[in-house]
């Protein structure tokens, strides 16, 4: 495919599942029918290249699933369907008394991704003064939801905030939650995977995984989603670098942004000590000298759970590292993540026994992280891995499509794409690495 091709590809996928009459984009066909927090925030980037009209309702239609409390859920069902379980009746948003009354939505959220989605479309957008005036509407909503954040999800006071959910990594199935899904017991559910029947199965979670994953819905669901109670009493309590990491560089872009609307000191200040004290406590914390990499805080059973994913990478992303704890790091993504036989980057540990190369966030290449990276190696000066990763990630959507996710293994590359097709968070992304 050429340049203009992939281009025009890109742009048919996102206005494909653009939902017209409620202004929001479903990841997927079929099997992820609603909105979904993290995918807006990518696809409103896209949106920005070609239709900035669309990048902001994408935003404001996920912000009319935020509740009172500042909190942005991670699925708002705007819309009904039945080819995704669990869907709204299963979640009960309303069992929340800060939940919104006329719309559903999950009592999970996902990586908060909107500050630096503004940021980023403020840079892309031609009229500065017409996007200034969107961004003015909105961002008190994003500052709230970090204020949220940090008043909610912090029970020790650390900058660092944790996630109740594999749901709310957004990494789902990721080898780093086994240690904790051993720790549970949950009972045997009964429910009908939707998932399967528009995926194959071995390249999804298991269903002794989602009897998990429906537990921690049902011990937050009969504690009202109250973060006192889920702190308490939740077998899953992770503080996990890639979600901090965005909470991280969307609050530097929050008050990037602020400076320019200029007016609001008070808010920039809280967002800077807040800025501060994470930065810091994430380096003193997450950073394994052993593995020389990022890892994750099990918060609930208070240890660290030391295996290095495509997550471990994105603390480059929001300038966490000094320069020489960068280099460290990208030692790492160069020599084990991109050795000869691979392409960059798989989502867990090529060397580890739990790799899985074909099974979702278990080590396949996802699009979204491959952009992280690539900008947080930009953002170091590692100009020639930076080409590398992106060249890449375009010759995957080049050969096979906007496929959900990709093999790493070079010698699978006839057959690399996995997961769902037109998914469009790969195509906005791609949209942007070839616009950039
Ligand atoms: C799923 O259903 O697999 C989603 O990733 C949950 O958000």
């Amino acid at each position: 495919m050429d340049k203009q091709n992939l281009i025009k590809g890109a742009k048919a996928v996102l206005n494909s599942n653009f939902n017209e009459d409620k202004g929001f984009t479903i990841p997927c066909e079929g099997l992820y029918p609603f909105q979904w927090h993290w995918d807006s925030g990518f696809i409103a980037i896209g949106y920005a290249h070609y239709d900035m009209e669309k990048a902001k309702r994408e935003i404001e239609s996920l912000l009319s699933g935020q509740w009172n409390n500042g909190f942005i859920p991670h699925i708002v069902f705007h819309n009904h369907s039945d080819t995704y379980f669990p869907g709204p009746d299963y979640h009960r948003s309303d069992l929340h008394p800060a939940a919104p009354k006329d719309i559903k939505t999950t009592g999970i959220t996902q990586p908060p991704v909107l500050g630096f989605v503004l940021k980023e479309i403020y840079e892309i957008a031609q009229d500065k003064t017409e996007i200034l005036e969107f961004i003015k509407r909105n961002i008190d909503k994003v500052y709230k939801n970090h204020q949220y954040f940090y008043t909610h999800r912090d029970p020790y006071n650390e900058g660092l905030v944790y996630i109740y959910h594999n749901w709310e990594s957004g990494t789902d199935n990721s080898p780093i939650w086994d240690e904790i899904w051993q720790t549970m017991d949950p009972p045997k559910y009964k429910y009908e995977r939707k998932d399967t029947t528009h995926v194959d199965a071995s390249q999804r979670p298991t269903n002794s995984e989602y009897d998990c994953y429906l537990h921690l819905l049902e011990i937050a669901k009969a504690h009202n989603y109250s973060d006192k109670k889920i702190a308490e009493l939740s077998p899953f309590l992770v503080q996990d670098p890639l979600f901090n990491a965005i909470l991280i560089k969307s609050t530097e872009a929050l008050i990037e942004l602020y400076e320019i609307i200029s007016g609001h000191s008070e808010k920039i200040e809280s967002l800077k000590n807040w800025l501060e004290k994470a930065k810091k406590r994430f380096e003193e914390k997450l950073f394994d000298i052993h593995s020389n990499s990022y890892v994750y805080y099990d918060l609930r059973n208070q240890k660290h759970i030391v295996h290095t994913t495509s997550s471990s990478f994105t603390p480059l992303f929001a300038g966490i590292p000094n320069q020489e704890r960068a280099n460290q790091l990208v030692k790492q993504l160069e020599t084990v993540f991109g050795s000869d036989n691979l392409f960059l980057c798989a989502s867990f540990d090529p060397t580890s026994k739990h790799y899985s190369p074909m099974k979702y966030w278990r080590g396949p290449i996802w699009i979204n992280l491959n952009w992280l990276i690539y900008k947080g190696l930009k953002r170091y000066g590692y100009f020639d891995l930076a080409r590398r990763i992106k060249a890449e990630t375009i010759n995957f959507i080049e050969k096979h499509g906007f496929y959900e996710y990709f093999d790493a293994r070079k010698q699978k590359f006839e057959t690399a794409a996995y997961g769902g097709n037109n998914f469009s968070w790969s195509a906005a992304l791609i949209l942007d690495l070839i616009k950039e």
